[in-house]
C-alpha cells in the first residue's frame, strides 16, 4: 500500500462521497417551461465573453436526461449529489409566485435522487441570477438579498420535506469579484465599489434565507454555504509580501468567514477598503444577520497560491479600484485551467478553517481538474492524470482528518464535463465524458477509479 492508499483507508464508512455539478452549467433548456434568461445567458451572448462563443443553450441537455443521469451517479457509487435549482426557472422575474413547471423538474430530481439511494445536496444559488433583477441594480442592490430569501423560501416550501442538505451560496467571492470588480464573469462589471456591495448583499441574502427557511425546517435539515478558498502564503517573509498575502487571504477568506462566523468584517480589510474610498453597505442590524448558525462550511478547493508585494516597478497593482498583488507561482506541474497542482495545500487549508473557525463541519464541496482528455473509438478517456489528482487530494482531505479537522465528506467536481464557464466547453472536469455532437456518456477511468476509492473506504465498516 502507498501513504496515499493508507490515508484513504483512514477515512471513516461514514464519510459522506458526493460529485457535483449546476444549474446553468448541465441543464440546457434554458427558454423551456417558463424559464427566463439569467445572467449567464445574456453573458454567454455578448462577444469575447466565453471562449469559442459557447453558450449553456444546451449545456449537456441534462434537463431532458436527467432520470437517466441519475443512473450514471448510481454507477459511480456515490452516496450524494449536490447539485443547484435555476432561479430563473423556479421563479422567472425573480420576484412573485413559483412556476410549477420549473419547480417541478427538481421536485422529480429529488425524487429520483432518493428513490435511487443518493441524497441530494441542494445548491440555491450558483451564479444564475435572473436577468430581471440585475436589470433592477444586481447584487450590488440590497433589494436583491431579500428577493433571495423569497426565492430559498419558495424552494424550500416545496423540497424541504424531503433536502436534508441546504447550501445557500456557492463561492459568493467569484460572483462579487469576478462579475462585478474583474468583469471576467457574467454580469461582466468592473467597479470595485459594486464589487463589495454585492460580497455584502451575498452574505446578508444568505443569512436572511438561512433563518427564514431554519423556522419552517424539520428537525435534522442543515443549512450551509460553500466558499471557494486558498491558502495564500508570502513568497518570502519580508514584510511586503506578508502584508500582500494577508490582504489577499482577508478579502478572499477571513472577509466571508469572520462576517460569517464571527459576525464582524476583518478590520484590516475594511480599512484597506476604506483607503480605496470604499465603504460597505452594511446596516448596524446586517453583521447578526449574515452570522446566523451554519450547521456546516463547504470548502471548493483547487489550488493554492503565493503572493509578492512587491512589482517590478515597486508597487502592488490595483485592479479597478482594489489592490492586488502578484500571485508568484510554486513551480509545480499545472491542470490545462494552469491551476497548479497542490494537494497538500488542501490539508493546510482544512486545518487552518478548523484552527480558526473551530465547531463547523467541513464538507469539501467542490475540488476536481481539467485536463487535455482523450477518448479512444468507444468514448472511453484513460485519464490517469485526474485520477491521480483526485486520490492525491482525497489522501490529502484524509491527512487533514488525522491532524483535527472535522472534514466529514468530499465530493468531486464534476459529475459531466459542462459549461466551464468563461472557458465554454473545451475545459473538461467531469468524471463522465460528454459528446458534444451526440451528448453521448461515458464514465472515464477516474469515474471507475471514484467509485473503488468509494468502494474500499465503505467497504472497511
Ligand atoms: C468553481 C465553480 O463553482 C464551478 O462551477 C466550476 O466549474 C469550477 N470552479 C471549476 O472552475
Amino acid at each position: 500500500m502507498t501513504g496515499e492508499d493508507e490515508l484513504i483507508g483512514s477515512l471513516p464508512p461514514d464519510f459522506r462521497w458526493g460529485v457535483g455539478s449546476s444549474a446553468y452549467q448541465i441543464e440546457g433548456a434554458v427558454s423551456e417551461d417558463g424559464r427566463t434568461p439569467s445572467i449567464w445567458d445574456t453573458w454567454a451572448q455578448s462577444p469575447w465573453s466565453v471562449d469559442n462563443g459557447d453558450t449553456g443553450e444546451i449545456a449537456c441537455d441534462h434537463y431532458h436526461r436527467m432520470p437517466a443521469d441519475i443512473a450514471l451517479l448510481k454507477e459511480l457509487g456515490v452516496d450524494t449529489y449536490r447539485f443547484s435549482v435555476s432561479w430563473p426557472r423556479v421563479q422567472p422575474r425573480g420576484r412573485g409566485g413559483v412556476n410549477p413547471a420549473g419547480i417541478a423538474f427538481y421536485d422529480r430530481l429529488v425524487d429520483e435522487l432518493l428513490n435511487n439511494g443518493i441524497d441530494p445536496w441542494l445548491t440555491l444559488y450558483h451564479w444564475d441570477l435572473p436577468q430581471h433583477l440585475e436589470d433592477a441594480g444586481g447584487w450590488p442592490a440590497r433589494d436583491t438579498a431579500v428577493r433571495f430569501a423569497d426565492y430559498a423560501m419558495l424552494v424550500f416550501e416545496r423540497l424541504g420535506d424531503r433536502v436534508r442538505h441546504w447550501t445557500t451560496l456557492s463561492e459568493p467571492w467569484c460572483t462579487a469579484m469576478h462579475g462585478y470588480v474583474h468583469g471576467v464573469m457574467a454580469p461582466g462589471r468592473r467597479d470595485a465599489k459594486a464589487g463589495m456591495a454585492a460580497a455584502h448583499h451575498l452574505l446578508l441574502g444568505h443569512g436572511l434565507a438561512v433563518r427564514r427557511m431554519r423556522e419552517l425546517a424539520k428537525p435534522g435539515t442543515k443549512f450551509g454555504i460553500t466558499l471557494n478558498l486558498s491558502t495564500a502564503d508570502p513568497e518570502t517573509p519580508s514584510e511586503a509580501d506578508r502584508e500582500a498575502a494577508r490582504f489577499e487571504d482577508g478579502l478572499g477568506t477571513r472577509f466571508y468567514l469572520d462576517a460569517l462566523v464571527h459576525g464582524r468584517y476583518p478590520e484590516d480589510v475594511l480599512e484597506t477598503l476604506a483607503r480605496q474610498g470604499i465603504r460597505l453597505p452594511s446596516e448596524p442590524w446586517d453583521p447578526a444577520i449574515i452570522a446566523a448558525p451554519l450547521d456546516f462550511l463547504g470548502v471548493d478547493y483547487y489550488f493554492g497560491t503565493r503572493y509578492s508585494g512587491v512589482e517590478e516597478n515597486g508597487n502592488a497593482v490595483e485592479h479597478f479600484g482594489l489592490p492586488a498583488f502578484r500571485k508568484v507561482p510554486f513551480g509545480v506541474p499545472s491542470t490545462v485551467l494552469g491551476w497548479e497542482i497542490l494537494p497538500h495545500k488542501l490539508t493546510e487549508l482544512l486545518v487552518r478553517i478548523g484552527r480558526d473557525y473551530p465547531g463547523l463541519p467541513l464538507y469539501v464541496t467542490e475540488n476536481g481538474a481539467a485536463f487535455a482528455d482523450v477518448p479512444d473509438e468507444t468514448g472511453f478517456v484513460r485519464d490517469d492524470d485526474r485520477a491521480a489528482y483526485l486520490s492525491a487530494h482525497i489522501a490529502a482531505t484524509a491527512a487533514a482528518r488525522q491532524a483535527g479537522a472535522d472534514v466529514r465528506g468530499y465530493f468531486a467536481w464534476s459529475f459531466l464535463d459542462s459549461f466551464e464557464w468563461a472557458y465554454g466547453y473545451a475545459k473538461r472536469l467531469g468524471l463522465v465524458r460528454v459528446d458534444r455532437e451526440t451528448q453521448a456518456r461515458t464514465i472515464k477511468q477516474s469515474g471507475l477509479a471514484y467509485r473503488d476509492v468509494v468502494h474500499r473506504v465503505r467497504g472497511s465498516r
